[in-house]
């Protein structure tokens, strides 16, 4: 166990609880009503650019994967694209046009499904990748990755899933992480959870971090 071992597991148990998209609720006490018709539509079109099981696409860009998602994360990221705390040229359009009830119903759409990776990275790397994963890189003070994505990269909450997510898309976010999250400094998010662990990751770390992640079932 290195100097990340349990520390790091109360770590991630502290921010669990920090910032939550409350469920949405009408006044009577029953969540707010959205019509199965406009889910379905609306989820036609998110699969227009995320695919239809959710694998997501790599294109000229890459689009994430939202299949087997946590439900939490993805209403957390809607909410957060919607008031523009995250922002991103295609999905900031998309989020602003989202009722709270249309983002609650759409987060459980794509829970189920479980596609092969889209777009899993080079071999040679994913034993490096791994033990990034697992162990943290203690010499740079970066925790196991795992300590709060899960063992199996499955995620919990307002904690991502990474496994099977494309290897472009999570290089292109950690490297970018402070030019396109946590944009609202009166209104701080989980951003800033992962934004020190973005700056202290070299770029060949990510390149196998991710490799690893995005080779996973
Ligand atoms: C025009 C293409 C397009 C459409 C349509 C689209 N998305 Fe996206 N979506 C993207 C791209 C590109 C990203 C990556 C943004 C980034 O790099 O930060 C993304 C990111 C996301 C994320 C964040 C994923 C993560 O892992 O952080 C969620 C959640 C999401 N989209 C949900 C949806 C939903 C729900 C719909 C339908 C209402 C939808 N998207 C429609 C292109 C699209
Ligand atoms: C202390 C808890 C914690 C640790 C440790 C941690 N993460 Fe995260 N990570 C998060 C949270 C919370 C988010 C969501 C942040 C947000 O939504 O703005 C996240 C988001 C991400 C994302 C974006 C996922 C997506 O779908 O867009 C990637 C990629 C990621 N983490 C990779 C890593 C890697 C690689 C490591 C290890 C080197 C790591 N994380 C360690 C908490 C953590």
């Amino acid at each position: 166990m290195g100097v990340f071992g349990r520390g790091s597991l109360s770590l991630a148990a502290s921010f669990i609880v920090l910032f939550g998209v409350g469920a949405v609720r009408a006044e009577n006490g029953k969540p707010a009503a959205v019509s199965p018709q406009a889910v379905q539509a609306k989820t036609a079109f998110c699969k227009t650019c995320h695919g239809q099981s959710g694998q997501g696409f790599l294109g000229v860009e890459a689009i994430p994967r939202l299949a087997g998602q946590q439900p939490e994360y993805i209403a957390y990221e809607l909410t957060a694209l919607k008031e523009h705390r995250r922002i991103d040229p295609f999905m900031s359009g998309v989020a602003g046009g989202l009722s709270p009830e249309m983002i609650q119903a759409l987060s459980t759409q794509f829970k189920d499904f479980n596609p092969p990776p889209a777009s899993p990275g080079p071999q040679a790397l994913v034993a490096e990748g791994k033990k990034i994963y697992e162990e943290g890189v203690p010499s740079a003070e970066v925790p196991p990755c795992s300590a709060c994505h899960g063992e199996d990269a499955k995620g919990a909450g307002e904690f991502p899933r990474l496994a099977g997510q494309l290897q472009e898309y999570m290089v292109r976010e950690l490297e970018e992480w402070d030019a396109i999250r946590g944009l609202d400094a009166k209104n701080p998010d989980n951003a800033a959870i992962m934004s020190p662990i973005t700056h202290k990751l070299t770029k060949d770390q990510k390149n196998a971090v991710a490799a690893y992640l995005s080779n996973l079932k």
